[in-house]
């Protein structure tokens, strides 16, 4: 850490200077920190979107700086030359609408009278708990959200120094969706990257930053908003979500509803599946955003918990995986975009190349114009993108049936977008490249892991190739068509 912040200030500043900026920076971090030990529940596995990042990738976040290297990332002849990440928000409140559900379990709690049970009456001590949500927090970013941001920038900018030099700070690109928990998230980002570069110095407004504040794009971050297709056929169709509904009502659901009504003490009838679920993801909100765990994570056991991950995956899985095409195909604007900055950086850097060839003064090293690109977004932006991509795809649907046949599904929402889970593009420049085919390859992170390609399931590909295994969707896809609506014959409006 000591070495890592005097190489950051510059070899001429004193010693005593350093050390005393590292211990400043120390102190900081460590008070962003809280706990090293976070509170764990043994339900945290099964939180789905729910789920802290720390949860999937532990080990990352005692020291953000530490310098690491991926030992599958690409090293030596190659040097990155571009990153596009696509980034969920962090950790944020529940929404009004599950804090207007957990209020209706509340007062049930609160207006069964004290319980006949002498002893640990886990009802009592639910109706005692303070609520701790009011609508006002809809959604929002919460303050551990920032957290997630301000470590990921840190950790990334040490995993790739050269793209997230000091000099690059103005080139960084930022877009997101209108969402505030996005907007807000793409702001700590940016403070966690100044933290960076002027360790102890308390960072200025986003807006005086160099390279601005992010942009609003929800054409790109929310395309699942402006496609029609989408929209009338899965997110306004009752019966779209039939799945769903129906395991709400299967015998697993029905299990878990008898266990609570009895553990509380409430009639079976004042309790349904969406009322255990906010329960359950209650649970999930105390440890994530206050880091305590509450009682609410005593009414559910493991066996309960995977029952109601199936059922926060199914919903995921019918409205932006898998189970529709649509749910994937309206995110290949999103897709196209990725690539087109990527194409950009290939011409830019060959351009650059043959500059520095012709004139030697001219740095190889010059950086391209906008080497990185930070996208804010939605699990909802990043599950169709990564179905799109073909990724987690299990041989059999997700149905309200198979849920023992599915307990060793890809698809689980926890472990691909947790909170502030990302999804990262890096471009390479080869310098021994024996065609000038194999000069740029590519490599995919998510969650800060290398994941593997899924044309090769290697961990890097020839640009060429990658762009030849999606050439459908490259060059197919056009949202304008996919997100139509086959033959409504009326005046069609601007979208
Ligand atoms: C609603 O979803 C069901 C099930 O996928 C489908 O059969 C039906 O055509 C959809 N309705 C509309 C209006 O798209
Ligand atoms: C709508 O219907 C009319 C009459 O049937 C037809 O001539 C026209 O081509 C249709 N328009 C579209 C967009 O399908």
């Amino acid at each position: 850490m000591l070495r890592a912040s005097g190489r950051r200030l510059g070899a001429a500043v004193a010693p005593a200077v350093a050390l005393a900026a590292a211990l400043l920076s120390s102190l900081a971090r460590c008070s962003l920190l809280g706990p090293s030990d976070p509170v764990a529940s043994v339900l945290s596995p099964y939180f789905g979107t729910k789920t802290r990042y720390e949860d999937v990738n532990p080990g990352l976040v005692l020291d953000p700086e530490a310098p690491r290297r991926d030992p599958e990332l690409l090293e030596g002849t190659c040097t990155p030359v571009q990153l596009v990440a696509l980034i969920r928000h962090g950790t944020r409140y529940p929404t009004a609408k599950q804090i207007r559900k957990l209020r209706q379990l509340h007062g049930l709690l609160q207006a069964r009278g004290r319980g006949s049970a002498g002893g640990r009456d886990l009802g009592a001590a639910l109706a005692d708990w303070p609520l701790g949500y009011a609508d006002w927090m809809d959604g929002q970013l919460v303050e551990k959200g920032r957290q997630d941001m301000r470590q990921l920038a840190l950790r990334l900018a040490s995993l790739f120094p050269a793209l997230f030099s000091r000099e690059n700070y103005g080139r960084l690109r930022l877009l997101t969706s209108s969402k505030h928990r996005c907007v807000d998230s793409g702001a700590a980002f940016l403070q966690g990257l100044w933290q960076h570069y002027h360790p102890g110095l308390p960072p200025p407004d986003v807006a005086d930053m160099e390279c601005g504040p992010p942009r609003i794009n929800d054409k790109l971050m929310r395309f699942f908003d402006h496609c029609e297709k989408f929209l009338t056929e899965v997110e306004r169709n009752a019966t779209a979500l039939y799945h769903v509904e129906a395991f709400k009502t299967g015998p697993e659901m029905q299990n878990i509803l008898k266990k609570v009504a009895a553990t509380l003490q409430v009639p079976v009838n004042d309790l349904n599946a969406d009322l255990i679920q906010v329960a359950f993801f209650t649970c999930s909100f105390d440890l994530a955003i206050k880091g305590v765990k509450s009682p609410w994570c005593d009414v559910f056991d493991i066996d309960d918990a995977r029952v109601l991950e199936y059922l926060n995956d199914l919903k995921q899985y019918w409205k932006r995986g898998h189970g529709y095409t649509i749910n994937s195909r309206s995110s290949c604007t999103l897709f196209q975009d990725i690539f087109q900055h990527l194409d950009k950086a290939v011409e830019q850097k060959q351009r650059l190349e043959k500059f520095s060839n012709l004139l030697p003064v001219f740095s190889k090293s010059q950086p391209i114009s906008s080497p990185v690109i930070l996208q804010f977004g939605h699990a909802e932006t990043l599950l169709p993108l990564l179905s799109l991509m073909g990724y987690f795809k299990d041989k059999e649907p997700l149905t309200a049936y198979n849920y023992k046949e599915q307990m060793h599904r890809k698809f689980r929402s926890g472990h691909i977008v947790p909170y502030a889970s990302n999804l990262i593009f890096v471009l390479y420049h080869c310098e021994n490249a024996k065609t000038p085919k194999e000069q740029f390859q590519v490599q995919m992170l998510l969650n800060e892991k290398v994941l593997p390609l899924a044309h090769s399931q290697e961990t890097v590909s020839l640009y060429e190739d990658l762009k030849n295994y999606y050439k459908d969707i490259l060059q197919g896809c056009q949202n304008s068509e996919e997100c139509e609506l086959p033959k409504v014959n009326s005046t069609s409006d601007e979208l």
